[in-house]
């Protein structure tokens, strides 16, 4: 059995990390016309499209064991071998998962060899800086820029790639970092952070939340951030790399 990170911090992944519509399409839309695809760092199988051939690969026990009824084959594999044959797959997918990966550019390659068409890759662009959580806690931001490939990386291994803005809706149903933009008091709540893989990682994140806390009551957060309370979706630098 291989252990990984996923088996300690992904206790209750599905609770809090459900695949989001608008981002699910998006990845569709990515997909093309694949019929089928390998999900790799697959999880409990979040934006897995239902009506297409799909195998999955996850390093996680716990994170299988939470695969709902009926979700697609897995296989427990690292990324960094694929246990198939070159081109197997009209196209291979990974969603936020590749800045887990211990050799990025080794994975890279294993997705572009078992793929015979697209790569689909949501990432989040290191570049970004904007989510006020970060005014907060700085540790957020320097954690999660050591982590994330710079975006000029990817078609250095994968070729030409087309870089899509995925915007995140007000109402995100997939808890990643930046999902609860908009419900600044989700933060407090520990489950929600124990669904966030960096806070894992974040030792110093207590005065921060305080001072969270205490901006929440007093109204300073809505001072400084309220004006974002009136949209719907924004833009925290989560990209899709498609390459072709
Ligand atoms: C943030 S979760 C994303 C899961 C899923 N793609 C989703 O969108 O919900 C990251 C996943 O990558 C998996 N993972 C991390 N390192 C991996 C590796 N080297 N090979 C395969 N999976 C890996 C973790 O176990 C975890 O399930």
């Amino acid at each position: 059995m291989m252990a990984s990170l996923y088996d300690t911090i992904g206790q209750n992944y599905a609770d809090f990390r459900q695949p989001d519509p608008s981002i699910e399409r998006a990845i569709q839309d990515a997909l093309g016309d694949a019929t089928s695809i390998v999900n790799v760092g697959a999880g409990c199988g979040s934006y897995e499209p239902s009506q297409r051939s799909v195998v999955a690969v996850e390093l996680s026990m716990t994170m299988i064991r939470q695969r709902p009824p009926g979700a697609a084959p897995v296989v427990q594999a690292t990324a960094m071998v694929l246990p198939f044959g070159a081109d197997a797959f009209d196209a291979s997918m990974a969603i936020l998962t590749l800045h887990h990966w211990p050799n990025k550019v080794q994975g890279l390659e294993e997705l572009r060899r078992v793929s015979r068409g697209r790569v689909v890759i949501l990432t989040w662009d290191p570049t970004y800086s904007g989510f006020w959580l970060t005014d907060y806690i700085p540790e957020v931001l320097v954690d999660d820029r050591s982590n994330f490939p710079m975006l000029h990386e990817y078609e250095q291994v994968l070729g030409p790639t087309e870089v899509i803005t995925v915007p995140i809706p007000h109402n995100c149903t997939d808890g990643f970092m930046c999902a609860y933009w908009r419900r600044p008091e989700a933060y407090l709540d520990q489950r929600v952070r124990s669904a966030i893989s960096t806070f894992s990682r974040l030792r110093n994140v207590t005065s921060g939340l305080q001072q969270l806390d205490r901006d929440l009551k007093t109204g300073e957060w809505r001072n400084r951030y309220g004006d974002i309370l009136n949209r719907t979706e924004m833009d925290f630098g989560y990209r899709l790399i498609v390459a072709s």
